[in-house]
């Protein structure tokens, strides 16, 4: 029997699928929108008897249904959603249609399909719901990292909109008996990741000699995980998590902001000198912070290291590293995926860095709107 993969033609969703069938999982069929955040590239090459993509919505209750009934997936995994944090402050409503909307859709279509399993059927299958730890809130410096008994109090609405998602997952399972299950994890990094997001935009400004845009201090702090131990973390979950449980994913790697970037610095001056440019670190910019922007998360993984004997395979210096290669490597897909959005996203989010007049700042700041 298949899965059915929402989402996979993005980020984590694509690392997730090619972690799969590398490890002899089944055939995969991927619905995805293709949003500007999905590329049908990453998976191409890809044998038609093992992978298929559905271009679709999750909000599209007909079509899910559809799926669902024809291609009797042993498990759904749900990566599909609007992403990202600044694109959430300068506009949130597509957040609430698929994060909030598209969930709800996903989950009635699951709902109606897993009415007409048989008791045996209903006992293997699966719906894992990925999510984030932003749904947590920040932390102090001194507090203790989130569990997953930590209350929620999301603070954007990207968090804000993941959040309802987890709620009404939870909701599906404790009202009508769904097989969930919830991961919440950190800040992932690796290949194939959207350069809008801190580290490979880092990486492909530092290359071509642009400003690298630090909001604030840039001492806030996020918990790094690679791409690829977050998918093994999957896997783990699907096969052996608990029904009805949430599952904290995390890499015991907080680092601040800066951190991150000097790492980058580093690591371009080594591997991509240009005399032109000069040490990486001076293009380090700070600028405005991001409005409600989050201090510190971090990620307690006692569960899921005691339950299901997790632990992650990549430390952050050799992981970045590889990503640094990664993105050095393969400058065709960062020029396909650099095409007419994400340019409109870097003239509206950083228009001071091609020379525009806005003051130096992101999303209400008043740079870049
Ligand atoms: P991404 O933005 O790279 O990819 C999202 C994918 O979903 C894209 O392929 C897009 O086309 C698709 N999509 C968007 N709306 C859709 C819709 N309505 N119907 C079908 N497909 C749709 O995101 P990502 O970084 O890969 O994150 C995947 C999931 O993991 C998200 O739910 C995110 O909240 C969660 N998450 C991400 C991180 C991270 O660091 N990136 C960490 C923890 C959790
Ligand atoms: O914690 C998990 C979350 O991590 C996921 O749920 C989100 O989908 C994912 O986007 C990520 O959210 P962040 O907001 O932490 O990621 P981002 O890469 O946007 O930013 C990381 C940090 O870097 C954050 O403190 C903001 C800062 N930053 C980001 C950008 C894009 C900058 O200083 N400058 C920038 O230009």
């Amino acid at each position: 029997m298949p899965i059915l993969v929402t989402g996979g033609a993005g980020f984590i969703g694509t690392n997730f699928i090619l972690a799969w069938l590398a490890q002899g999982g089944g055939q995969v069929v991927n619905l995805d929108k293709l949003t500007y955040a999905g590329n049908r590239g990453n998976l191409a090459h890809l044998p038609a008897d093992s992978y298929e993509l559905v271009v679709g919505d999750i909000g599209d209750r007909a079509l899910v249904g559809r799926l669902l009934a024809e291609r009797r997936p042993e498990a759904v995994i749900n990566f599909a959603a609007e992403s990202h944090v600044d694109r959430s402050i300068h506009g949130p409503a597509e957040f609430i249609r698929t994060n909030i909307v598209g969930t709800f859709n996903l989950l009635e279509a699951l709902r109606s399909h897993v009415s007409g399993l048989s008791a045996t059927e209903l006992a293997a299958f699966r719906f894992l719901h990925v999510s984030t730890d932003e749904v947590y809130g920040s932390l102090g410096p001194g507090e203790a990292p989130f569990s997953e008994t930590t209350p929620y109090a999301p603070n954007s609405p990207y968090s804000a909109s993941k959040a309802s998602s987890d709620h009404l997952a939870r909701a599906y399972h404790h009202t009508y008996g769904l097989p969930v299950l919830t991961t919440n994890c950190s800040n992932n990094y690796g290949p194939f990741q959207f350069p809008e997001k801190l580290v490979p935009l880092m990486i492909l400004n530092g290359l071509s000699g642009k400003p690298m845009p630090v909001y604030g201090d840039g001492l806030q702090v996020r918990d790094w995980l690679h791409v690829q131990d977050h998918a093994q973390a999957l896997m783990a979950v699907l096969r052996r998590g608990r029904v009805g449980t949430t599952y904290n994913i995390g890499g015991r790697a907080e680092m601040a902001n800066m951190e991150v970037v000097e790492a980058i610095c580093s690591l371009l001056d080594e591997l991509a000198p240009d005399p032109k440019i000069g040490p990486r670190r001076s293009l380090i910019t700070h600028i405005a912070d991001r409005p409600g922007h989050d201090r510190r998360y971090a990620v307690n993984p006692d569960r899921i290291s005691a339950e299901l004997g997790f632990e992650p395979r990549h430390d952050f210096a050799s992981g970045l590293r590889e990503t640094v290669r990664w993105y050095l490597d393969n400058g065709k897909w960062v020029e396909s995926v650099q095409s007419g959005e994400y340019r409109s996203w870097v003239d509206r989010h950083y228009s001071w860095i091609d020379g525009g007049q806005g003051r130096k700042g992101p999303a209400g700041q008043g740079g870049g709107r």
